[in-house]
Formats: structure tokens, sequence, C-alpha cells
């Protein structure tokens, strides 16, 4: 598919917990090798956003979601979608590091394992090696493979369970506040590798660090109480908002 088809397009979406509405007709066009960047008040909506376009909510009882979720076109809501097949295509990166309680190794294998990626051993390495070096962890790691992956540095396991979604061959990577956890040098580490994953993903990344929009992304959206106010060239946005609430919240008047 082209870079100007939308690799995901939201059309009159709304979300429901407990008969709470939380998300109002949001509509949205997300296009692949690029970083859409997603900012806004904390309780606006973002996560439950984000969780949408994997179907991430359905884990949690008494929701309920209206509108479409086309991914490549597909509807991913249909009765159809195989869910497994939809997680793996649409991977997530959450604020806390969450690595397995396994080896490194283990942590990257475990997706192409458990998929059959991979026929051999030595082409389940080069796997491993490659999705690694993909986040810049293959040189700080290789001699510790079999080490716990608790061993590593907070950064270093953001940056695992980043390489842990590489490996079972993702389109889509969706990312929920990736960096709150880290200190500002680490943060830096992760934006780069960011905007080195866009040219191979599509990439959603959900922040409330405005700086961080407008470093890593081509694209931002601003939530504000379930609505999606404002969406547009991160540029524009941050310089030509074309809403109050916009500028209010970017220069810091409001939320
Ligand atoms: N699991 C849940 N059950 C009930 N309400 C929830 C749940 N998760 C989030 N909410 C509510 O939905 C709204 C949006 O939350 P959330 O998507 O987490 O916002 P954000 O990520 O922007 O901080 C908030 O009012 C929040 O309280
Ligand atoms: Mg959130």
């Amino acid at each position: 598919m082209d870079d100007l088809t939308p690799k995901i397009i939201v059309e009159n979406l709304d979300f429901f917990y407990d008969g709470k509405q939380a998300l109002y007709q949001i509509n949205i066009d997300i296009y692949p090798k690029q970083v859409t960047a997603l900012i806004g008040p904390s309780g606006c909506g973002k996560s439950t956003f984000l969780r949408c376009l994997n179907r991430m909510n359905d884990t949690i009882p008494n929701t309920r979601l209206t509108g479409n979720v086309l991914l490549d076109g597909e509807n991913i809501y249909s009765d159809s979608i195989d869910l497994a097949y939809l997680r793996q295509k649409v991977g997530m990166v959450f604020q806390k590091p969450n690595p397995f309680p396994k080896s490194v190794y283990d942590n990257v294998a475990y997706g192409p394992r458990r998929l059959g990626l991979t026929k051999t051993q030595k082409e389940l390495n080069d796997l491993v090696e490659h999705c690694l070096n993909q986040v810049g962890l293959w040189d700080e790691v290789k001699d510790h493979l079999k080490e716990s992956a608790f061993n590593l540095s907070l950064e270093q396991q953001q940056r695992l369970c980043i390489s842990r979604v590489v490996a079972v061959k993702p389109e889509v990577i969706l990312m929920d506040e990736p960096t709150s956890a880290l200190d500002p040098i680490s943060t830096m580490t992760l934006e780069e590798l960011v905007s080195e994953l866009k040219e191979s993903y599509t990439i959603v990344i959900v922040t409330h660090n405005m700086e961080q929009a407008a470093r890593v992304s081509e694209v931002t959206g601003l939530f504000w109480l379930g609505e999606l106010i404002e969406f547009s060239q991160t540029e524009r946005l941050f310089t030509l908002p074309a809403h109050e609430l916009t500028e209010g919240y970017i220069t810091g008047r409001m939320g």
C-alpha cells in the first residue's frame, strides 16, 4: 500500500465505559510511515482512543463502541476479524516498561515462537539479533542475552519492549506515553528511536509532553473531554492553531 492511503481510518467513533461516554464522534485518518501524536490533558480520552485501535478495550467489561475503525480498509470491529492477527499487526508499547519475567532473548523470541515465524534456531537467533539491533540494543545486551530482562535499565527495558513488538512484524505501533517513566536523556534516546522506526511502521504516540509531540511527529491531534478538537500538521498545530482551546492548551493557559 502506498504512503498516500491512510493506514487507519476512524469514522464517527463513540466509546462508553459503563454507559458513560468517553469518546465523542472521533474522525481521524492515520497515514503510514509517519508519527501521529495525540496530546491533551489527563483524562481526555487519549489512552481510550489508542486502545480502540487494536481492540484492547475489549478486555474491559461493560464497554461499548460505535463507529468504524478501518485498518487497510477492513473494519477491525467486524465479527470476522481474528484478534490475535489484529494485535500482531497493531502492536502496543505502554507507559511503564513491562518485559516478561524471562531472559532478554526470550522476551524478543516469545512472539516469533508463539506465531511460528521462524523455522530453525539459527533463524530465530538472527531475528532476535535483528530486532535488538532495530532498537539499538544489540551491542548493549549481546553478552547478556540469557540474563533476566529486569536487570536492564528502565530505558533499556522500554527499548526491549519495543523490540518485542517489532519481532512479530507489526505494521502499526501504538505507544502510550512511552517515555513518561524515563529520565530526560533516556527520553531523547527513545525519541530518536521513534523517528527511526517511522521509516518502517505507522506510529501513533500518546504524550502529555508537547515538546515531544513537536519533536517526533508529523501530525498531531488534540483531545479535549473526549473530543478531537484539532488534528493537523504538527508544525501548524503548534504555530497556527485553528481552535482557541488548542491555543490555550499549547500556551499553557488551559489543561
Ligand atoms: N477502565 C476504565 N473504566 C472506566 N472508566 C475509565 C477507564 N479508563 C478510563 N476511564 C475514563 O475515561 C476517560 C478517559 O480516560 P483516558 O482514556 O485514560 O484518558 P487519558 O489517557 O487522556 O488520560 C476518563 O474519564 C477516565 O476516568
Ligand atoms: Mg492515558
